[in-house]
């Protein structure tokens, strides 16, 4: 009996080390111990500084096992333009099997995780056209942005010469804008509708992100438990079936061939294709509206918020752009996002923001489509490519001032704005952002209306500013107070 348990604990093992083992000229990496593989060599609720190490030691193309799975990350711009751009049709899988898959595509793989194939492609340009028609169809989308920031501007106005906190307000309004290109809605912000959104997307991405996805993702076994990944299944169903009731919503109120926005859209390219087998269905459709919804809410509102912590602590930066939007604007109601020509420094401000806030700090997980080399290593099909975004956006060689916020980077000697390669918060390759054009005119538009009326001001008894984020998916600036004035008034 014992003999037979031994025995039967060996092959175990013996498996276990098997499927741990790499492929021939694998990319180097600390040494992974079974089921767990490298989670040890990591502080799973903070793994930057590891990671870092990790990094010096292993250089810009090394292994890390989650549990049995090896995860190659890449560093520094050479090796992820080889990759995501030169070997393109290599790299631009997504891997399948991990939380945020099972808790996203239940019915239908959606876009942002779907497997490089021909549904995606289909999925992408339909994407893109909507979002070009019903919200960057230039005139439209400024409408609604700039709506929207008449709604951010009632908010903060009742908060003048007050130190405040903004909470979710950027959030919501960028949740808010996509809600009309998505719905034709927009949401008061105290509108349940609208707390359900905000407060879910940020419970889900914790836990996406943090301990017990890793887990979720390293140790398959544990994944029927009743553990906290369980609620990100919930609160994804919860969306889900408030999205279905708009879409029952839009399919009473539409006119076919006129649509009024995405949704309609949709339903109108559904008519066309009938049953014709393509990757167009309802269920790709409530896909579709989840990944728009969440991830152009987060992204953008961070970013606004890591903005406006830069711009309290660089007054003089902030003054600067002031003058060159009061300047540019003189005599106009509101600003375009054309304007944007005539702002070299306000334009190198902006990137600079998002260079800092490095929003995206490893990308969206890719995978190969195939066997495939990088830099002379062998990556079998199928292998799960971690693009380190922030290893290039702070790259020593790429920029002027790598470590500081400063939007000289940005500028050339004749105070002309010039967009360095390396510029890549969006990624790179077929895979960028597709919101990206969006939430570009986002920025831009919501930072020079905010800047032409306000100035924002580090409250006395704030202490020294802390800019490191926290971590995760998409990172966020640490809460912090503002203090909130009329331009010209300080
Ligand atoms: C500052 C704001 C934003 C940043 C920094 C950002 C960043 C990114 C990054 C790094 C990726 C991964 C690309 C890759 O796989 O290599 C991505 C993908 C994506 N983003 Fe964004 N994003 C932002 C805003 C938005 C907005 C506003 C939307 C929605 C309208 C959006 C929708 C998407 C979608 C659908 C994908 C998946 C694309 C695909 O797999 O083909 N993003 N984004
Ligand atoms: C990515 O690069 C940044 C900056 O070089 C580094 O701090 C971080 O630890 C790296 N992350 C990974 C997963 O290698």
């Amino acid at each position: 009996m014992f003999a037979s348990v031994a025995l039967l604990f060996a092959v175990l093992l013996f498996l276990l080390l098997f499927l741990n083992r790499k492929a021939k000229n694998f990319p180097p990496g600390p040494r992974p111990i079974p089921i767990l593989g490298n989670l040890l060599h990591l502080n799973l609720e903070n793994p930057v500084a590891d990671l870092q190490r990790l990094t010096k030691r292993y250089g810009n193309v090394f292994t890390l096992f989650m549990g049995p799975k090896p995860m190659v990350v890449i560093s520094g711009f050479q090796v992820i333009k080889e990759a995501l751009v030169n070997k393109a049709a290599d790299f631009s899988g997504r891997p399948q099997g991990l939380l945020i898959n099972h808790a996203l595509q239940v019915k239908a793989p959606g876009l942002a995780l779907a497997d490089y194939s021909s549904g995606w492609r289909e999925q992408r340009r339909f994407g893109l056209m909507a979002l070009r028609n019903f919200g960057l169809g230039k005139q439209s989308m400024e409408h609604r942005i700039l709506g929207e920031i008449h709604l951010i501007t009632q908010v903060l106005e009742q908060s003048l010469g007050k130190t405040t906190n903004l909470h979710l307000l950027f959030h919501k309004a960028a949740s808010n804008i996509i809600c009309q290109v998505l719905f034709a809605r927009q949401f008061d912000y105290d509108d349940e509708f609208m707390e359900f959104f905000t407060v879910y997307f940020s419970e889900t991405s914790k836990i996406l992100n943090g301990f017990w996805g890793m887990i979720y993702d390293s140790v398959p076994m544990l994944r029927c438990l009743p553990l906290p990944f369980q609620k990100v299944f919930k609160l994804f169903k919860m969306a889900r079936e408030r999205y279905s009731k708009i879409l029952a919503d839009s399919k009473v109120t539409r006119v076919p061939g006129k649509p009024q926005h995405f949704i309609d859209c949709y339903l109108d390219e559904l008519d066309k294709r009938g049953d014709d087998g393509s990757s167009f269905t309802e269920d790709q459709l409530c896909e579709f509206i989840l990944e728009l919804h969440f991830g152009g809410t987060d992204t953008t509102a961070n970013t606004v918020l890591t903005g406006l912590l830069y711009l309290m602590n660089y007054p003089q930066i902030q003054e600067h752009c002031q003058q060159e939007i009061v300047k540019v604007l003189d005599g106009k109601d509101q600003a375009s996002f054309e304007d944007r020509h005539q702002m070299p420094y306000v334009q190198a401000v902006i990137h600079e923001i998002q260079r800092m806030a490095n929003t995206v700090p490893l990308g969206l997980f890719h995978s190969t489509t195939r066997d495939t080399e990088l830099m002379g290593y062998s990556l079998p099909r199928g292998t799960v490519i971690i693009p380190n975004l922030s290893s290039v956006l702070f790259e020593e060689g790429q920029w002027k001032s790598p470590h500081e916020f400063n939007p000289e980077n940005f500028l050339n000697e004749n105070g002309e704005f010039v967009k360095p390669d390396a510029f890549m918060p969006f990624s790179a390759g077929p895979r960028i952002c597709l919101g990206e054009s969006l939430a570009r005119m986002e920025l831009f538009l919501v930072l020079v209306s905010l800047l032409r009326k306000f100035t924002f001001v580090w409250p006395e008894d704030a202490g020294k500013p802390d800019f490191t984020p926290v971590f995760g998916l998409t990172q966020t600036p640490k809460p912090y107070r503002i203090k909130i004035q009329l331009r010209g008034t300080a």
